[in-house]
């Protein structure tokens, strides 16, 4: 497929999806949104890909959504356009998307970081949630998965202030997982991703959604779920070759099936 926005690439069994509009720090515009989403859906589905890995080209990963698309925008028009539903859709990729964040993260950039799995950042990265100082707000989810990370009082203060935080806050309070320098965020990235790759797909498939049910879900409902999952797992054929494996004292030859 030909994307405007994105670049996209396949190393190995790796989706790479890169934020292409540099000029302007990667600011989403809604069919950089589409393609991200269309892009992320076709790797989904596609059995060569194990890990999506998503990261911006030049100086950004994305300083928010595109502000000149909206500024003439009335609710009316918004509501009918309904663009987060195509949002929610990210929501439900079933496989692992890491982000590799680097220079800003920003109102919609934060949002769409919020929304991978894991979050890998370069020391110099800024998170931060600025739409107060264009009297708005966050709209994809900012509220909602700052809060779930921070919990509500630390959230409302970076929302309320506009300011940026550090990588190493954003570490400190669980928003990243890991910090490395610029010059090699990308390749640590992309080496984090092939080990994940190599795990038993299924379990991997499984394990996240058993454990976005912890944040959507009360315990029992959650446990519910998780213990479904853990069943189905035993269905599978990776999960026979495991356990003898490990019978056998050999090493599992996984088929991710
Ligand atoms: C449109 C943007 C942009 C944005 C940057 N640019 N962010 N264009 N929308 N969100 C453009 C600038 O206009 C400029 O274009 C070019 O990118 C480089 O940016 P500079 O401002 O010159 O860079 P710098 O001085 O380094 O400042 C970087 C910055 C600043 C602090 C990130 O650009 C900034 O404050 N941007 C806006 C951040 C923001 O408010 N984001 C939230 C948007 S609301 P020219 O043509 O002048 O070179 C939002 C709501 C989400 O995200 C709703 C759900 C989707």
């Amino acid at each position: 497929t030909n994307y405007e926005y994105i670049q996209v690439d396949q190393e190995e069994s790796i989706g790479i999806i890169r934020l292409n509009r540099p000029k302007v720090l990667n600011a989403l515009n809604r069919k950089m949104v589409s393609e991200i989403v269309q892009s992320m859906r076709e790797m989904d589905r596609n059995d060569s890909v194990r890990v999506i890995v998503l990261y911006g080209n030049g100086k950004s990963f994305a300083a928010g959504a595109d502000i000149t698309e909206m500024a003439q925008d009335d609710s009316i028009h918004l509501e009918l356009l309904n663009q987060f539903a195509e949002w929610d859709d990210l929501a439900h990729i079933k496989k692992p998307i890491i982000g590799a964040v680097h220079g800003f993260a920003l109102g919609g950039g934060f949002e769409l970081a919020l929304v991978c799995d894991l979050l890998f950042a370069s020391e110099d990265a800024k998170f931060g949630f600025p739409e107060i100082n264009l009297a708005v707000m966050p709209g994809a989810g900012g509220t909602q998965r700052l809060t779930k990370l921070m919990g509500k009082t630390k959230a409302l203060e970076w929302l309320w202030s506009g300011e940026m935080m550090t990588a190493e806050t954003a570490e400190a309070w669980g928003i990243i997982n890991r910090r490395y320098p610029q010059e090699i965020l990308v390749e640590e990235t992309l080496k984090y991703a092939r080990n994940l790759a190599n795990k038993p797909a299924l379990s991997v498939r499984f394990i996240k959604e058993a454990v976005y049910k912890a944040v959507d879900y009360s315990l029992y409902e959650g446990m519910q779920y998780e213990r479904k999952n853990f069943s189905l797992l035993f269905s599978s054929d990776d999960q026979k070759e495991g356990m003898k494996a490990f019978v056998e004292k050999r090493k599992p030859n996984f088929k991710g099936r």
